[in-house]
C-alpha cells in the first residue's frame, strides 16, 4: 500500500514538472500552461497500423486510393474536421499535420516569422548541399528554396531590397508589355480557323511565363517566341526540365520512396534533372552577365541582375537562376486559370475588357480578376512549416520540428470565409464594407496564395505585373471562350491545369 502511494506520489511528481511547461498558444504569446493538451497521436486521421501506418488507405482498394489534391483536402475536412493527422511512411513521406483553421495558421506562421523553415524540395537541396560536393560547399549558400537558417536569412536580407521594390519591379512594365504583345502575336499566328491554338496551350503559357520572367531576372529578351524557336533549344529544354523536376520532387519528397537510403531509379533521374536545370541556367545567366559587361553605361537604372551582382555575384548567379525556375510554371498556370475562370464568366470578362480598354490608369478589377483565381485555383494550395517550437493548436500539443501544413486553397473555398465560394466574383475584393461579399469578412489567414511573411513568396510583385501586364492584353485582344468540361487539375508539387485546353480566342 505505501509503496503504491509512493509511486503514485512519484508519479504525480513527475507529471507536474511536465504539465507545467512553454508552449505557444493563441494570439502567439508563450505562456506557461497548466494544460490538459491531447497528444499528437490523438489527433484525428485516418486508421493506423504499426509499421505501415496509415499507407493501406493509399493503396489500391484503400478509402484514399488515387485520391488528391482537393479532393483529398475535402474528404479529410469532411471526415475528421479542422485538424487532421497524417502520420509518416518509413522512407517516404514525413508525418504531417494538416489545419483546416485560419485562426490556428496565424498563430503559428506569425509565431515562425523570424526564422521560418519550410520543408519540401529535400531531395534538390540534398543535391544543392551534398551531391557530389565537398564539406565546404556544402556549407555554401545554396538559394532561397533550399536554404534555412542563417543561409537563408542573409541570403533573403541581400536580395529582398531588390526584388520586393515595386520601384524597381515598374521599371519592367513596359519590357514586359513588349513581352506580352508578341505573345499574342505569336497566339494569333498560331490559332487555326476554329480560333483554337494549334499546340500545346500549356508550353505556350510556359513560353511566355520564361520570357517574362528572363527578362526580369537577366534584364533582356530571351526568345521564347521566337516562331522558329527549335525543339531541343534551350528554352524549350528549360521548359521541360523545370516541369520534371516540380514531378519528380513530388515523387522523392512528399511520396513515400527510398531514396534516403539508397539511389533510387527516381532519385537518379532526379540528380540527372537537378544538373541539367543548373547547366541551362548557367547558360542563360552566363550570356546576360557577358552582355552587361559589353553594355555601355546608360542612364537607365540598373536591372534586378545589375543590382543583384554588385551585392553579390555568387548570390546574382543562384537568385537569377531560382527565378527561372520558381517563375515558370507558377506564373503559367495562374494565367490558365484566370483565363478559363474568364471565359466561363462572359460578363466578367466584359467588365475586365471595359476596364483595360477605357484611359483609367487604376486597374482595381484587373487585380480583383487575378486574386479571385489564385483564392479558387491557386497554383500552391498550401503552406508548410516545420515548428521551432512547441504549440497549442486546437488543444493538442504539437511538438518542435513537426511538418504542419496550412490548407489555405481549402480555407479560401469556405462559405463561412468566402460566401458563394464556387462563384468566380471578383467584385468581392473591391467591395464597400458593408457588403455581404466584402473579402474582408473572411479571415485574412483564409486566403494566403503567396505565403506569408518573412519566407513568403519573393517574386510576388514580379509575377503580379507580368500575370497583370498579359491578362489585360489578351482580354483587349480576344473573346476568350471555353467549350466541354472544366479542365483536369494535377497535383505534383504546383496544382498543374492539365488539360483538355477548350479555349476559343475570338479577335474582339
Ligand atoms: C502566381 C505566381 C506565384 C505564386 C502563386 C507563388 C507562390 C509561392 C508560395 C506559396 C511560396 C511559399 C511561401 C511561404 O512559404 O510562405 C513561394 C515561395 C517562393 N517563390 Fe513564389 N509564387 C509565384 C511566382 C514566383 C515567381 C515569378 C518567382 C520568381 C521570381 C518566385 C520565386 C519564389 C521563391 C524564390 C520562393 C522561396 C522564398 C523563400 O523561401 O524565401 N515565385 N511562392
Amino acid at each position: 500500500m505505501q509503496t503504491t502511494k509512493l509511486s503514485l506520489l512519484i508519479k504525480l511528481a513527475a507529471n507536474n514538472r511536465n504539465i507545467v511547461r512553454t508552449v505557444v498558444s493563441s494570439n502567439s504569446v508563450t505562456v506557461n500552461v497548466s494544460d490538459q493538451l491531447k497528444p499528437l497521436t490523438q489527433i484525428p486521421g485516418p486508421s493506423s497500423f504499426p509499421i505501415i501506418n496509415q499507407l493501406h488507405h493509399f493503396l489500391p482498394g484503400g478509402s484514399l486510393y488515387k485520391i488528391d489534391g482537393f479532393e483529398l483536402l475535402e474528404k479529410f475536412y469532411k471526415e475528421y474536421g479542422p485538424i487532421v493527422r497524417l502520420d509518416g511512411i518509413i522512407g517516404g513521406t514525413p508525418a504531417l499535420v494538416i489545419i483546416f483553421d485560419a485562426e490556428s495558421a496565424a498563430q503559428v506562421l506569425r509565431s515562425e516569422n523570424w526564422m521560418p523553415i519550410r520543408p519540401g524540395f529535400h531531395s534538390l537541396e540534398y543535391y544543392r548541399k551534398h551531391h557530389n560536393k565537398s564539406r565546404e560547399d556544402s556549407l555554401k549558400p545554396t538559394g532561397l528554396i533550399t536554404d534555412h537558417g542563417d543561409n537563408w536569412k542573409q541570403f533573403r536580407s541581400k536580395v529582398n531590397p531588390i526584388m520586393m521594390q515595386p520601384k524597381t519591379i515598374k521599371l519592367y512594365s513596359s519590357a514586359l508589355d513588349e513581352v506580352a504583345l508578341d505573345m499574342i502575336a505569336r497566339m494569333r499566328s498560331i490559332r487555326n480557323d476554329k480560333n483554337i491554338l494549334e499546340g500545346k496551350f500549356d508550353i505556350e503559357m510556359n513560353l511566355w511565363a520564361l520570357e517574362s520572367i528572363s527578362v526580369m531576372a537577366l534584364g533582356g529578351r530571351i526568345g521564347c517566341l521566337d516562331p522558329n524557336l527549335a525543339e531541343d533549344s534551350p528554352e524549350r529544354k528549360l521548359i521541360q526540365c523545370v516541369h520534371d523536376i516540380f514531378k519528380v520532387s513530388d515523387e522523392l519528397d512528399f511520396k513515400p520512396s527510398l531514396w534516403r537510403y539508397f539511389p533510387t531509379k527516381t532519385f537518379k533521374r532526379a540528380m540527372n534533372l537537378y544538373d541539367e536545370q543548373q547547366k541551362l541556367a548557367k547558360h542563360f545567366v552566363d550570356k546576360a552577365v557577358k552582355e552587361l559587361k559589353t553594355k555601355s553605361k546608360s542612364d537607365e537604372e540598373d536591372s534586378v541582375l545589375e543590382k543583384l551582382l554588385a551585392v553579390d555575384e555568387e548570390i546574382a548567379y543562384i537568385m537569377a537562376s531560382d527565378m527561372l525556375f520558381a517563375g515558370v510554371d507558377t506564373a503559367a498556370n495562374t494565367i490558365i486559370a484566370t483565363l478559363y475562370l474568364l471565359a466561363t464568366n462572359q460578363e466578367k470578362q466584359n467588365k475586365l475588357r471595359e476596364e483595360v480598354t477605357s484611359t483609367h490608369d487604376k486597374r482595381s478589377y484587373l487585380k480583383a480578376c487575378i486574386k479571385e483565381s489564385l483564392r479558387m485555383m491557386p497554383v500552391v494550395s498550401g503552406n508548410l512549416r516545420q515548428t521551432t517550437k512547441e504549440y497549442n493548436i486546437l488543444g493538442y500539443r504539437i511538438p518542435k520540428d513537426h511538418y504542419l501544413t496550412f490548407a489555405h486553397s481549402y480555407l479560401s473555398m469556405m462559405e463561412s470565409e468566402f460566401p458563394r465560394p464556387t462563384e468566380f466574383i471578383p467584385e468581392r475584393w473591391i467591395a464597400e464594407k458593408d457588403d455581404p461579399l466584402y473579402y474582408g469578412k473572411a479571415h485574412p489567414f483564409a486566403f494566403s496564395p503567396f505565403g506569408f511573411g518573412a519566407r513568403s513568396c519573393i517574386g510576388r510583385r514580379i509575377a503580379e505585373l507580368e500575370v497583370e501586364t498579359f491578362l489585360a492584353r489578351v482580354i483587349e485582344n480576344f473573346q476568350v471562350e471555353w467549350f466541354g468540361p472544366p479542365p483536369k487539375i494535377t497535383p505534383a508539387s504546383l496544382n498543374y491545369i492539365t488539360g483538355p485546353f477548350n479555349f476559343i480566342f475570338k479577335d474582339v
